[in-house]
């Protein structure tokens, strides 16, 4: 039987912990404060950022909400960033994404001061990350880390596959494991033969978008499965880039989707806004 690697749980404990540390803080007179933006009203971004605000009540750090228009220029929506920056009560700064066509992701990003950049998305945060200093750490690969070091699943001198290379997952995914001793390759959609590289890892982490892509024949006998996508199917049901049907009996640990990945990176927030403090 396979290891069902619990995002539930290890979340919860993860959220206990920073609950914790937020309590011990305002012992001494230290409160934390997180700035979320969310500019237009995407329902997608409207569940993610009302869910990073619920997260923030619970474990006692205090939310900022800017709720901007759409139509909202880049240089008004740069200047709130400024302002925050300067706000010595802001500890940290989100902005959800996607944002409208009109403004620049990036210009945005390189606004935030690193140091509040809890989302680990700023260049100087990317940088750190590669040359092995400290940061803020991309959310949703660094709970995958989380995820595999709490269930006993050791990354050192295993093989280490990420399929996929963004910026926001799978990059970062492949400099944590490295920072963790793995041997890391990383495949995406031009990879010639994936089935054939895929099979090589002991540690797999597939992060490429398309629903229930990889199956048995992607995976080696006894191979950890890490599943970062989440989609719904023709029946409303959510599944993941990974057919955990299909590999179930194959793996040695897999996380299931719901219930693995996803609740990880609402978690690693919260430990960001705290760690950011600490850095
Ligand atoms: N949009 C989708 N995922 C994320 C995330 O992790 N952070 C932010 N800021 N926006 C997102």
């Amino acid at each position: 039987m396979a290891l069902l690697i619990d995002g539930k749980k290890i979340s919860a404990e993860i959220k206990e912990e920073t609950k914790a540390k937020v309590a011990a803080l305002k012992e001494q007179g230290r409160e934390i404060t997180l700035a979320v933006i969310q500019v237009g009203n995407d329902p997608a971004s409207s569940v993610y950022v009302g869910n990073k605000k619920k997260a923030c009540e619970y474990v006692g750090i205090r939310s900022l909400s800017y709720e901007l228009e759409e139509t909202i220029s880049e240089e008004e929506l740069l200047e709130l960033i400024v302002k925050l920056n300067k706000d010595d009560t802001v500890d940290g700064i989100l902005v959800q994404l996607p944002l409208p066509k009109h403004i620049n992701e990036d210009k945005v990003i390189e606004t935030i001061d690193s140091k509040k950049d809890v989302d680990g998305f700023h260049p100087m945060n990317v940088g750190a990350l590669s040359i092995g200093r400290k940061g803020m750490i991309s959310c949703t690969p660094y709970g995958v880390i989380q995820l595999l070091k709490r269930s006993g699943i050791e990354i050192e001198g295993k093989e280490c596959v990420v399929v996929g290379r963004s910026n926001i997952v799978g990059k970062p995914m492949s400099l944590l494991l490295l920072r963790e001793n793995g041997t890391v390759t990383v495949a995406h959609s031009r990879t010639k033969d994936l089935k054939e590289v895929t099979k090589r890892a002991d540690i797999l982490v597939v992060a490429i978008g398309k629903p229930k892509f990889i199956t048995a024949e992607y995976v080696k006998e006894g191979a950890v499965v890490i599943d970062v996508g989440i989609h719904r199917n023709e029946n409303n049901k959510l599944c993941g880039d990974v057919d955990f049907d299909d590999v179930v009996d194959k793996v040695s640990a897999i996380t299931p989707v719901p219930g693995g990945v996803g609740p990880m990176t609402i978690a690693m927030l919260m430990n960001n806004c705290v760690e950011g403090v600490t850095l």
